[in-house]
């Protein structure tokens, strides 16, 4: 079954580089982000498991645990993140789940059998602290994630939940955000939005971003 938007993120019991993991517990009041790679020892994933323990303050800033998952077993794992530290000059700060009985990637629908029919796809999962999954990415095994785009979405959702605010195309951090249509309270929004807004369209209201 896939996970849609919305959907408690399953809980499970699995092993991990780090021990065994329960994850709901593991994850306690952050955010999470779970993604899965094909295998231990391949170049794309070596390189996205570098660059996200080099993330690790900024994941922190925003309250986020990442935890990586393969097929593969634990003493492979520990045996690759070597490599990783080695080829990417980091060291690996967060758990590689051992999934080798596939437990937590059936949960998650992480083989597509159209795609390859015993490794798992590169999917990504947000989860805010609710357990609710707010964010699903699915990418071919030959392109390596962008994870300053993940960065950017969790910032997006933080503010979200926040300001009552969404954020338009290509937003980055810092640019105008647009007030959520749900909101028309005229008190609130002055109250929300001191700097004011400027009306495009009655539906597309853009106020500089509330927490800069
Ligand atoms: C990789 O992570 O490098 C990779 C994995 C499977 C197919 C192609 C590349």
């Amino acid at each position: 079954m896939s996970i849609r938007l919305g959907d408690i993120a399953p809980d499970f019991e699995q092993d991990s580089s780090e021990g065994r993991i329960r994850f709901h517990e593991w994850l306690g009041d952050s955010w999470g982000v779970l993604f899965s790679h094909p295998a231990d020892f391949t170049p794309v994933c070596t390189t996205e498991l570098g660059f996200t323990a080099k993330l690790k303050e900024e994941f922190a800033q925003r309250n986020v645990k990442a935890i990586a998952l393969s097929v593969d077993p634990v003493d492979s794992h520990i045996k690759w993140i070597d490599d990783i530290n080695e080829t990417q000059n980091t060291r690996v700060n967060f758990p590689i789940i051992a999934d080798a009985d596939r437990q937590v990637s059936e949960l998650y629908d992480l083989i597509h059998p159209n795609a390859n029919d015993t490794l798992t796809v590169r999917s990504l999962f947000v989860i805010d602290p609710n357990k609710k999954v707010r964010l699903t990415i699915t990418y071919p095994a030959s392109t390596g994630r962008n994870f300053n785009e993940i960065l950017r979405v969790i910032d997006s959702l933080q503010l979200t939940d926040k300001h009552k605010v969404a954020t338009p195309a290509n937003w980055q951090d810092g640019d105008d955000v647009v007030i959520v249509p749900s909101l028309k309270d005229e008190e609130e929004i002055k109250q929300r939005f001191p700097k004011g807004y400027r009306a495009v369209k009655p539906y597309l209201r853009l106020t500089p971003q509330p927490n800069r």
